[in-house]
């Protein structure tokens, strides 16, 4: 159970908590005009702390944060609107890395960063199995290019459908096209059971890849070693995932070796309007 902490000094008693609790279990109590949980709030409360941060005082605390603790959001460290759009138009996928390798220090702060992604209920189901290194990372390619050559020699339509000869053949020749030549590799992981898990994870590590970005490093999606850790036991526990999870999202991460110049023409929007 949940529990809340109001500083009755300096509540405003302007109720813009009781109308952002996207549960609506918080009410203004009737004699000092300050919020407080509904009979049961707290134990469904499922703790988005929008009653905090939307206070300007800061004056709830709940058992599971306290105000003091909270990073105050400066409006004024936003980028603009045209920042914005110029930092998601110009991430791009990138698959050629240098050999410097990812330090654990940047991996940890874009993973500080992701737990800000937004998850179903606030669930936050989403674990991280980290591969640091490039000789790690390209020994697991290797586990997933024998799980490759395993479902070419039984013919399984999926090899075929998604060329996995060709990829098996490339890496014959020492041309990585599974993880790239990537320094470091990151899995996001929860549950099988879990239905926001699948979403859960594909957020995060898009919050993860634009984090890369936005700190000056590389990352691609590495959707066949995803296909290979929920397919092949052997390749799973390489990368210490439970049998009772699944993974969402692997991402490749490394430093840049080119700097693109412009940004690349994309469809125009399918839209219906009603
Ligand atoms: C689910 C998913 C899986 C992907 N898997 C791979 C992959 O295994 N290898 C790779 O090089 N790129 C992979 N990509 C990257 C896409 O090819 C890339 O996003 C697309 O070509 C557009 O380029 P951009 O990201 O630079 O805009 C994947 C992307 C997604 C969303």
């Amino acid at each position: 159970m949940i529990t809340i902490d109001v500083n009755h000094k300096s509540c405003k008693h302007d109720g813009k908590c009781v109308e952002v609790c996207p549960m609506q279990i918080l009410t203004m109590n009737e004699k000092e005009r300050v919020p407080e949980f509904i009979p049961g709030g707290g134990d469904i409360c499922i703790n988005c702390g929008h009653c905090f941060a939307v206070c300007p005082p800061g004056c709830i605390s709940l058992s599971t944060m306290n105000a003091a603790d909270a990073m105050v959001l400066d409006r004024s460290h936003l980028p603009n609107s045209d920042q914005v759009e110029f930092f998601l138009k110009g991430r791009r996928s990138i698959r050629k890395y240098t050999d410097e390798p990812v330090t654990k220090e940047s991996i940890e702060k874009l993973l500080d960063i992701s737990r800000y992604a937004p998850s179903g209920i606030n669930r936050q189901p989403v674990n991280w199995s980290v591969i640091l290194g490039q000789a790690n990372v390209h020994a697991l390619g290797e586990q997933v290019t024998s799980w490759m050559e395993s479902l070419l020699n039984v013919n399984a339509p999926m090899a075929a459908s998604f060329r996995f000869e060709r990829i098996v053949e490339s890496w014959k020749k020492g041309e990585d096209r599974i993880c790239r030549g990537a320094t470091a590799l990151v899995i996001a992981y929860g549950l099988k059971d879990d239905p926001m898990v699948p979403q859960s994870c594909t957020i995060a590590a898009t919050y993860l890849e634009l984090a890369a970005f936005g700190l000056g490093l590389g990352a691609c999606w590495a959707g066949y070693v995803g296909m290979a850790i929920n397919m092949s036991d052997d390749v799973r526990k390489a990368t210490g995932i439970s049998s009772r999870a699944t993974a969402g999202a692997v991402m490749m991460l490394g430093h840049s070796k080119y700097k693109y110049s412009r940004i690349p023409l994309r469809n125009s929007s399918r839209i219906i309007w009603k």
